[in-house]
């Protein structure tokens, strides 16, 4: 089984990051998972005229590795009460043909210093990856308010509720991979 990993956020120290490595760490526990975080940080803004040329090495790899994946989990920042525009175009260049976002597993998951936890991104994004006929993990929810106080930068998480959180999320996904 292969889960991988997209974060919406190019920034070095991202929380998101922080947070999709500590999720896809503990998944990789179990013998049977293989995990990975797709390198979006090259993708050009999406151009239909860079398309018509040749779509760029770097996202038809990151297609390649969706393809074989079994789970793909977005992990996105919370931009003005919704997701972040990186994420919106990784995933408008993935839709592109061919096709390879149809049928597969996805969960969102995120994280915000503040308190939203990401909730209207989260929500977003479920509904943009839903239209796109991506299957759509319900659950488990890895929605983390005042991240800052609860992980810290090397990612060790500080917060024995998170810790427990996480731990169940993963218990979850592997009952949905049927693993
Ligand atoms: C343009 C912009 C808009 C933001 N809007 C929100 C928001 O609506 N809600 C929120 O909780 N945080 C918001 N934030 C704060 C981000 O959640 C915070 O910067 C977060 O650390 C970004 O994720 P990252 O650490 O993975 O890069 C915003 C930040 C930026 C730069």
């Amino acid at each position: 089984m292969k889960i991988s990993g997209i974060c919406g956020s190019l920034r070095k120290n991202s929380w998101n990051h922080i947070l999709l490595k500590i999720v896809l760490n503990k998944l990789s526990k179990n013998k049977n998972i293989d995990t990975e975080i797709i390198n979006i940080s090259k993708f050009p803004l999406f151009n239909a005229d860079i398309e018509s040329v040749a779509t760029p090495t770097d996202i038809v790899d990151a297609k390649e590795k969706v393809k074989n994946s079994d789970l793909i989990i977005f992990s996105s920042p919370a931009y003005n009460g919704s997701y972040s525009g990186v994420m919106k175009n990784v995933v408008d260049w993935l839709s592109r043909t061919p096709q390879v976002l149809s049928d597969k597993k996805a969960l969102v998951i995120g994280c915000t210093p503040g308190m939203s936890g990401t909730l209207l991104g989260y929500t977003h994004l479920n509904q943009l990856l839903f239209g796109l006929g991506m299957n759509v993990l319900s659950q488990p929810k890895i929605l983390v308010s005042s991240v800052n106080k609860k992980i810290n930068e090397d990612g060790d998480l500080l917060n024995d509720k998170l810790e427990i959180l996480i731990d169940k999320g993963v218990e979850t996904i592997l009952n949905k991979i049927n693993i």
